[in-house]
């Protein structure tokens, strides 16, 4: 596969084309930002890690019927991916309160739900990814109905998957954000999933392993990254 121009230069991510038009190459940065842009880093081999670790998870899903934009893994910091056009919702489901549910409801942190809550985003950097409903999302055209209640669906049984492997490692899952992208006439799970996009906390002390490091500057970022690698790879 040759890697042609460079698409688009995301946050953590750049995506480029390649000599099929269906397939695309993601290389993983090391950038890390959080309060969307606000606090920026570099944080040494992030991008290597992420893409282990989100190679490793979107595989499992793939094991168990869940259609994803991965195809393989192309070196440390390379995948290969489907082209899709993506959705422009960020899907967050959560089994825990943590970070901006938090606020928004005067929680506490680390109270379970009684069921996994989904959330919808409008993706748009210029507006912060304002929260919205269903209603928003079709009457704005961001989704079709249907669509929207196979992401749903997809969300709550990716969410069983992971909760479950994780607590494998002894990892609790407390909540994570997905993306969806169309690929010839299907929605499909895309972006990653990764210490950038969920909350893992380890079951017996707490500990958390997550970007959470970096956005409350508790230290050891990568090795937190490390430790979920490593736990993943015993699963194998
Ligand atoms: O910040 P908040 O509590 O709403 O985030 C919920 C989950 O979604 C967290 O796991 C966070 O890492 C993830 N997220 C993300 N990208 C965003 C917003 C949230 O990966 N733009």
């Amino acid at each position: 596969m040759k890697k042609l121009n460079m698409l688009y230069e995301g946050k953590a991510k750049k995506v480029y084309e390649t000599n099929d038009v269906d397939k695309l190459i993601v290389y993983y940065k090391d950038d890390a930002t959080a309060f969307n842009g606000l606090k920026k880093d570099v944080i040494l081999d992030k991008g290597i890690l992420n893409n282990s670790i989100s190679s490793i998870i979107f595989k499992k899903l793939q094991e168990n019927n869940i259609k994803t934009h991965f195809i393989e893994k192309l070196s440390d910091r390379e995948q290969l991916v489907k082209k899709v056009s993506i959705v422009p919702l960020e899907v967050i489901v959560r089994n825990y309160a943590a970070g901006s549910i938090v606020k928004r409801l005067g929680l506490k942190e680390g109270q379970k739900f009684n069921e996994p809550i989904l959330e919808i985003s409008y993706k748009n950097d210029s507006l912060q990814d304002p929260l919205i409903n269903d209603y928003h999302a079709i009457a704005l055209g961001l989704v079709e109905r249907n669509e929207l209640i196979n992401i749903y669906d997809t969300a709550l049984k990716i969410n069983s998957l992971l909760t479950k492997m994780f607590e494998e490692i002894g990892i609790i899952l407390i909540d994570f954000k997905l993306e969806f992208g169309r690929y010839k006439g299907e929605v499909i799970l895309a972006d990653e999933i990764s210490p950038d996009t969920c909350r893992l906390w380890d079951k017996e002390t707490l500990y958390k392993y997550d970007k959470d490091r970096f956005r409350q500057d508790l230290g050891n970022v990568i090795e937190g990254y490390r430790e979920i690698l490593n736990r993943l790879e015993e699963l194998r």
